[in-house]
């Protein structure tokens, strides 16, 4: 891993882990604060897009015109009615930006096409904690959910998909929320995947396999309900299945 990726700045609340070529030497934790803040690119017209998931994602101009993607982490299930965005300090994942970040450099040293990482961000308060990520903008990138919603994927494009999710796979990369709005093609008609909260590298058994393609295909089958007019078939998800099992099977 190229350690001019990563540095970190830790306050009494706060770690920050940074990737210095984005910042200048001797940033500041007032600085890095200011560049997580949200509220900074709204009042100055930065917000370029708002991505609505769990929570909101934002891609905004930073002061130096480059576009960066601004993810604040939200609780799914049971407990995000609760406590929304807060994590006990306690729990394994209580620093799970940062577990990002780390794994985003990881994948990338692969040569995997995911996010550049720019920003991690820890709050502390009490036996809460809260994160945000910031990622370095796809250029052009937009997601499958999108793209199916105004037209359909030719076979070449869906054959380029299923390599990046199979290369993915075969690196050995778990990851627990695959689906159509966590894949991406940039202006240049290339496959990229993103969103890596809580994911791991590991050894990808037949149940890992199995589970992230069915999750994949409920992901597909409820975009399709949801939305309608979605330019997506049975039979294309059968292709990016194949597409998947050419690259990953070809291990055993
Ligand atoms: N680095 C990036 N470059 C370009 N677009 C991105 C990038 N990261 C995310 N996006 C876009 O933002 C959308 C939302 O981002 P992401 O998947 O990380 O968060 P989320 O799905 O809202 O989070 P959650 O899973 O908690 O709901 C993606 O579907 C994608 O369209
Ligand atoms: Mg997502």
């Amino acid at each position: 891993m190229a350690l001019q990726e990563k540095a970190v700045i830790e306050s009494k609340n706060v770690t920050y882990v940074y990737n210095p070529q984005f910042f200048k030497k001797g940033v500041t934790e007032q600085e890095l604060e200011r560049y997580c803040d949200v509220s900074q690119y709204e009042s100055s017209g930065k917000v370029v897009q708002v991505f609505i998931g769990r929570g909101r994602t934002y891609l905004v101009n930073d002061q130096e015109g480059r576009r960066v993607i601004i993810r604040h982490y939200y609780r799914g299930g049971m407990m995000a009615k609760l406590l929304k965005d807060k994590f006990l300090c306690f729990s394994a994942t209580a620093d799970r930006s940062v577990q990002e970040y780390d794994l985003l450099l990881r994948m990338r040293a692969m040569g995997l096409h995911v996010p550049t990482p720019v920003l991690a961000r820890v709050t502390r308060n009490g036996l809460f904690v809260k994160n945000d990520i910031i990622t370095k903008e796809i250029t052009g990138a937009r997601n499958i959910g999108k793209i199916l919603s105004e037209r359909r994927l030719a076979d070449e494009e869906i054959l380029k998909i299923g390599d990046s999710i199979g290369t993915l796979f075969r690196a050995g990369i778990y990851h627990s929320d695959l689906n159509i709005n966590n894949l991406l093609l940039d202006g240049a008609d290339n496959p990229w995947i993103c969103d890596f909260d809580k994911c791991e590298m590991t050894s990808i058994t037949p149940r890992r396999y199995n589970e992230m393609v069915a999750r994949l295909k409920r992901s597909f089958d409820k975009e399709s309900e949801e939305r309608s007019g979605m330019m997506w078939t049975e039979r294309d998800f059968e292709k990016l299945v194949r597409a998947i099992e050419i690259v990953f099977k070809e291990k055993y």
